[in-house]
C-alpha cells in the first residue's frame, strides 16, 4: 500500500486522473472500475480536462462501475447512472457499449449478479478500480461485516450510509432507497490495480482504521493494507488522524 498527501481536493483529482490516463496510455483498451459520490468528482473533473486536451483517448476503454442504488432507473437523476452520465460520460470519447453499470430495477438479481462478474472477467478484469471511502469504512456499497469472498450483490445499507447519502436526495431520508447492487470485495480485489481516495475531516477518523487498524471485514476498505497495487490519495485533512 501506497499512501500520499495530496494538497487539495483538486490535487487529489488529479494524481488519481493521472493514474488512470497513465494506464489508458499503456493500454489503450484498459478497463477501468468508477466509483460516484463527491469524492470522485474531481477526478472526472481532471480526466475530462485531460480528455479535452488530447492528453487521453478513451475510445477503446470498458467501464464497470461499482454500485447503484436498487429501485432508482438510471434515468433518475439521483441514481449513479445518472452522476456517471453528468460528471463523465457525456464529456468524454467512452463508446456507450462498454459502458457497464448494474442495473438498479431487474427481474432476476441472482442472474443479474453473476453476469455483472461475468462481464469484467470477459473485458480482461479490471486494470485500476477507482474506490470512495463510506464514514463506516464501506467500499462500494460493501457494508460492515460483508464477507470477503462475495462477488456483486444486492446489499441493505447501513443506517449512517441512508443518512450520509440523503445529501444526494435534498436531504430527504426517506427517499433514499434501502438497498444496492454493488460489486463484492472479492470483486474489487481481483482488480489489478487499487485507488481510494478520501477528502476531508469527516474521514480521518475512518481513514486512520482502515490503513493502520487490524485488517478486518468490520472496515471493508481495511482491503487496502492486503491488495498487492493499492493506492491511497488523500488531502491533509482526511490525513489527520495518521501518525
Ligand atoms: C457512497 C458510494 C461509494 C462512495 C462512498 C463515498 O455511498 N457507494 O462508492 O465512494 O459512498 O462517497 P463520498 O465520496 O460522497 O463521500
Amino acid at each position: 500500500m501506497q499512501v500520499e498527501i495530496l494538497d487539495s481536493f483538486q490535487a487529489v483529482g488529479r494524481r488519481a486522473a493521472d493514474v488512470m490516463g497513465h494506464t489508458i496510455r499503456a493500454k489503450s483498451t484498459a478497463v477501468l472500475g468508477l466509483a460516484s459520490g463527491m469524492t470522485a468528482v474531481a477526478t472526472y473533473n481532471a480526466l475530462v480536462d485531460d480528455y479535452q486536451a488530447g492528453r487521453v483517448d478513451f475510445r477503446g476503454v470498458t467501464t464497470f462501475n461499482l454500485d447503484e442504488y436498487v429501485s432508482l432507473s438510471k434515468t433518475d437523476p439521483h441514481s449513479f447512472a445518472a452522476y456517471m452520465h453528468r460528471n463523465f460520460f457525456r464529456w468524454v470519447n467512452i463508446s456507450p457499449d462498454r459502458i457497464h453499470i448494474p442495473q438498479g430495477y431487474c427481474a432476476n438479481w441472482d442472474r443479474a449478479c453473476a453476469d455483472y462478474d461475468q462481464k469484467i472477467d470477459q473485458a480482461g478484469g479490471i486494470d485500476v478500480q477507482l474506490l470512495g471511502i463510506g464514514r463506516n469504512g464501506h467500499v462500494g456499497f460493501n457494508e460492515p461485516n460483508t464477507p470477503w469472498d462475495w462477488g456483486t450483490h444486492v446489499t441493505a445499507l447501513a443506517d449512517q450510509t441512508r443518512r450520509d447519502n440523503a445529501r444526494d436526495f435534498e436531504g430527504n431520508l426517506d427517499e433514499v432507497p434501502s438497498h444496492a447492487i454493488t460489486m463484492g470485495i472479492k470483486t474489487i480485489l481481483h482488480a489489478r490495480q487499487l485507488v481510494l481516495l478520501a477528502v476531508g475531516a469527516h474521514k480521518a477518523e475512518i481513514i486512520a482504521k482502515a490503513l493502520t487498524g487490524p485488517v478486518t471485514s468490520k472496515v471493508p476498505a481495511s482491503i487496502v493494507q492486503i491488495h498487492q497495487n493499492a493506492l491511497v490519495l488523500l488531502d491533509p485533512l482526511a490525513a489527520a488522524h495518521l501518525k
